[in-house]
């Protein structure tokens, strides 16, 4: 079944054909079971449904909802919940209800459909979707950990690059009965590809996804009935180092700044276990023991993501994964140690192969090799078409830019040798891409070829995390269009079932402090809703003992700096999900770990009232000289301590509202007690009275009180005034860092400024976003000066400068932001600003409800404005004018019943709206 195929969560978009008298065009779809993937067979078993209601109508909602789970799909087309039938429930709830039915049985498929009743009366029921379970109970693994624990002499363990061929493993099984359903439960370390009678099951790449490895494992399920048949079926796995053989021996050296030995788990290992049912009801398994082979001498003789694949076409082992291949030969293999005491099910999506790219350029270089231009700086692989003689190697090095006309810039990549070779089988023409490597670049030099070759020889794989877009926007300011693409693909670039700070250098982490305020941002244009959920539960699992949590999760470099800014996304990211997903679960998840680590900070470090631990400053703020990567001058550097205790104010207040919606008193006492202590420390220690400023006046000194409320209330106004000052003195252009940026651009809009914001957003003059696109980025870089500071740190695809950028396009100028109590997009808070210099803004966000759109344009003295809601929202809008002058659909909204309006100020009218398209005109004021 199709709708099984990848894991247990299960996307199924479906499109209803019911028909309903009174709103014809009513469906109900994109049915989605989420939630199965919580730790197996312990008491989270639940899912959690949703749907999708979709109508052209106006002012459509859900009455009520009706939810039936089936053992079969008979049942369910006779309407009989055997599993569950929640009743006819009176309520508008379309996300995340929970299963309440008979307890769900490991390795079942169950079939469930939705019937929804408006309030434009009639009933549809959704077409009936499926999911199917995992492994409930541990006990239920019968499969050992397999693998070869050791290498061979070629393999290089202790070198800075550690090379270790790839594993392949077989087996082979009689099936004695036709099969009605068979799915393989495989988790592969660090990565693993699974064949099934010669070819790959399911469209994963680079799979599983990334974890804390000693912590938990999880594990794919893949369905793999269409692929087994009965009698003699070849299981075959090849086995890559990924993240959990160290991509680097770092000499047996432990993290310079916490003496914690980095991090290396072990050689790769295997657990597999494959049900099958047969018709008759009877069922079987093949799982991973000894009665396996493996061999670590196939064509795979070396992969590191950093440093490339090496693949030798003349070691290909014909028909290894097929009945009937010789493996006299092959070892059986050893019972590896078991990698974590949890194996669960993977919670996010797979990566896949997301888009191909041809080169747009390709020449040869005085040296003979070629050079290619993807024309976008990228992230995956090059796919290859070559022929030559039989032992000759074609190589592939990658880089984001040129040195010269005829040489790859590879400084940046400091020791990723980001490099492929593949040597010629000799058999004509050979099709090639590596499987255990990934490279970040948009040049490739290709070595060794003997002919003139042809672009279309050459595919570009973009590989990512299998997450939707759910937005775009674009305005009449071609700079702004530019960053926004730009920032579309750094962030695609780095999702690798983690969101790294870069694709290329030997780094590609998991950087905290990156993502504090711009996984809020990707959330309007990638549903990054399971990434960060699951990223919560990587930290939460590198958490010490002591409270004390890491700035690179998962752990791979065990960078356990106790300071504030980093760390805190794991307080911040929580009340992202919540807004911006309606994510009920994940604060509450995971508020004792939240709370642990606050509690280990405050009891540790707190100084008179003030945690002032900061490691990494307002990290790449412009320095004053272009060749630098750290600023030296005092005036432009924010004093550590202050930005350590500022956000350790900010996490605290938030603490005390996760503990308010958890109805804790006794925790909203801790945390507005502690938050009120530091709020005034703070405001001893760093506010000057006399000169009404912070510290030493840097914009993100003062703009981070301002934006975290710790400003004394009649000092507001005027400590404002510093930050367009000394904006001024920057001739209008950032010079904030990553901490400061997080709050720029909606702390000017919420000041009054937006036309500030709007020339930070559309500036093309060092340092601006607009300047990397002037110098022909195609994505956002790591810095400012990223043309010319040293290459040691200075990656070109790096999301965090990014700030709350895209925060500020989508709620600031396209009006797209959810209400604070009804979350999720529920409700819809529209407020766009129309500032001058622009003329149009047009922008959509495919929410879990639906999709929701703004498009405004200028014209004739005129704005219209063109909106989108979807059924089972509603939306405030405020306009400029009043109620008297705004027109709909070219009629005086006055007096209309479908809206209801209030005054907000002389100048503005608040419009409340249901769901539907309209489009509103008023004058230009
Ligand atoms: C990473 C950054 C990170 C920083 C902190 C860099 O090497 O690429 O994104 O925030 O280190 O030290």
């Amino acid at each position: 079944m199709i709708a099984m195929k990848k894991n247990i969560i299960l996307f199924v978009i479906l499109l209803a054909v019911m028909q309903l008298q009174a709103q014809p065009d009513l469906k109900v779809d994109a049915l989605r079971v989420e939630g199965l993937q919580e730790p197996l067979g312990i008491d989270r078993g639940n899912p959690r449904f949703s749907w999708k209601i979709t109508s052209a109508g106006r002012n459509v909602h859900q009455r009520s909802y009706r939810i039936l789970v089936a053992s079969s799909p008979d049942k369910l087309a006779r309407k009989s919940g055997d599993i569950w039938d929640s009743g006819v429930v009176p309520a508008d709830q379309s996300l995340d209800v929970l299963y309440a039915g008979k307890p769900l049985a490991s390795f079942k498929k169950y079939y469930w459909t939705v019937e929804v009743k408006s309030n434009h009366g009639g009933a549809v029921w959704s077409r009936p979707a499926t999911w199917s379970m995992g492994l409930r109970d541990p006990a239920l693994w019968k499969a050992s950990w397999i693998g070869i624990n050791g290498h061979r002499k070629e393999d290089q363990v202790d070198s800075v690059f550690t090379r270790l061929s790839a594993r392949y493993l077989r087996k082979e099984a009689t099936l004695s009965k036709p099969v009605k359903r068979a799915t393989a439960y495989i988790a592969g370390l660090g990565l693993y590809e699974l064949y099934v009678n010669g070819k790959k099951a399911g469209n994963a790449v680079l799979a599983p996804t990334t974890a804390e490895y000693d912590k938990r494992v999880v594990y794919n399920a893949i369905d793999i009935t269409a692929q087994l048949k009965q009698g003699r079926n070849a299981l075959g796995v090849i086995l890559g180092n990924g993240r959990y053989f160290m991509m680097r021996n770092y000499q047996g050296k432990p993290d310079p700044l916490t003496g914690i030995p980095q991090a290396n788990y072990g050689y790769p290992c295997l657990l597999v276990q494959v049900q099958v049912e047969y018709t008759d009801g009877s069922t079987a398994q093949i799982v991973s023991d000894q009665q396996w082979k493996v061999t670590d001498n196939g064509p795979v003789i070396a992969n590191s993501e950093y440093d490339g694949e090496d693949y030798d076409a003349r070691k290909n082992l014909n028909g290894w994964a097929m009945p009937g291949y010789a493996d006299q030969s092959w070892k059986t293999p050893d019972i590896m140690p078991t990698p974590a005491p949890v194996v669960e099910a993977q919670p996010n999506e797979p990566i896949v192969v997301k888009q191909k790219l041809t080169p747009v350029a390709l020449h040869r270089t005085a040296s003979g090799s070629w050079i290619l231009d993807m024309g976008q700086n990228m992230v995956g692989w090059v796919a290859i078409r070559v022929k030559g003689k039989a032992g000759d190697t074609v190589t592939l090095r990658f880089s984001e830019k040129l040195k010269t006309k005829d040489s790859l810039y590879t400084d940046n990549l400091r020791n990723a040798r980001a490099t492929d070779n593949y040597v010629i089988g000799g058999n004509g023409w050979e099709n090639w891409e590596p499987r255990f490597t990934y490279h970040g670049f948009r040049y490739v030099e290709v070595k060794g070829l003997q002919y003139v070759p042809d672009a279309s020889q050459f595919t570009g794989k973009i590989v990512y995390d299998d997450i939707a877009t759910t937005g775009w926007f674009s305005s009449s300011d071609s700079t702004m269009n530019a960053v926004f693409r730009n920032a579309y693909w750094t962030i695609r670039g780095n999702y690798r079932g983690m969101p790294t700070d870069c694709p290329q250098r030997d780094e590609r982490t998991g950087w905290l402090g990156d993502r504090v305020m711009s996984s809020y941002g990707e959330s309007f244009v990638f549903d990054n809703a399971r990434l960060y959920a699951k990223w919560l539960q990587d930290i939460a699992d590198a958490q010490l003992e002591n409270g004390s949590i890491p700035d690179i999760v998962p752990s791979f470099w065990k960078r356990y700096a106790d300071n504030v800014t980093y760390p805190s996304a794991f307080i911040l990211i929580p009340d992202m999900l919540r807004r911006q997903y309606g994510d009920q679960e994940s604060f509450r998840r995971f508020y004792p770990a939240m709370r642990k680590w606050m509690a280990y900070m405050w009891n540790t470090y707190n100084e008179q009232d003030l945690v002032l631990k900061d490691n990494y400053g307002d990290w790449c703020v412009p320095p004053e000289s272009l060749d630098l990567i750290w600023s030296k001058d005092s005036t432009r550097v924010t004093e550590g301590g202050l930005l350590a205790s500022a956000y350790f104010y900010h996490c605290s207040r938030l603490m005390e509202n996760y503990a308010r919606l958890l109805h804790n008193e006794t925790d909203v006492q801790y945390f507005s007690g502690i938050a009120d202590r530091v709020k005034s420390a703070f405001n001893k220690r760093y506010y000057n009275p006399q000169k009404q400023q912070y510290a030493n006046n840097t914009i993100t000194a003062n703009l981070l009180p301002l934006s975290f409320g710790m400003v004394p209330e009649n000092d507001r106004a005027v400590l404002f005034t510093r930050i367009v000052d000394k904006l001024k003195t920057a001739d209008n252009h950032v010079t904030t860092g990553i901490i400061g940026g997080m709050w720029m651009m909606r702390g000017l809009s919420d000041n009054g400024r937006t036309d500030l914001a709007l020339q930070l957003a559309t500036n093309t003059t060092y340092p601006s976003w607009g300047y990397m696109v002037g110098q022909g980025a195609t994505t956002i870089w790591e810095l400012w000066n990223g043309d010319a500071a040293n290459p040691m740190m200075n990656s070109g695809n790096h999301q965090m400068l990014l700030g709350d950028l895209l925060v500020w396009y989508y709620e600031y100028l396209a009006g797209i932001k959810t209400d604070q109590k009804l979350t999720g997009f529920k409700k819809v808070v529209m407020r766009p600003e129309f500032p001058a210099g622009l003329k149009q803004v047009s922008a959509y966000l495919d929410s879990r409800y639906g999709k929701i759109a703004s498009a405004w344009k200028k014209q004739d003295g005129q704005i219209s404005w063109t909106v989108t809601i979807p059924p089972n929202t509603t939306a405030a809008l405020d306009i400029p004018g009043n109620a008297a002058t705004i027109r709909e659909s070219g009629k005086l909204i006055a007096g209309q019943q479908t809206f209801t309006t209030s005054r907000v100020s002389d100048t503005v009218t608040r419009v409340e709206i249901g769901s539907g398209t309209y489009q509103f005109t008023v004058a230009n004021p």
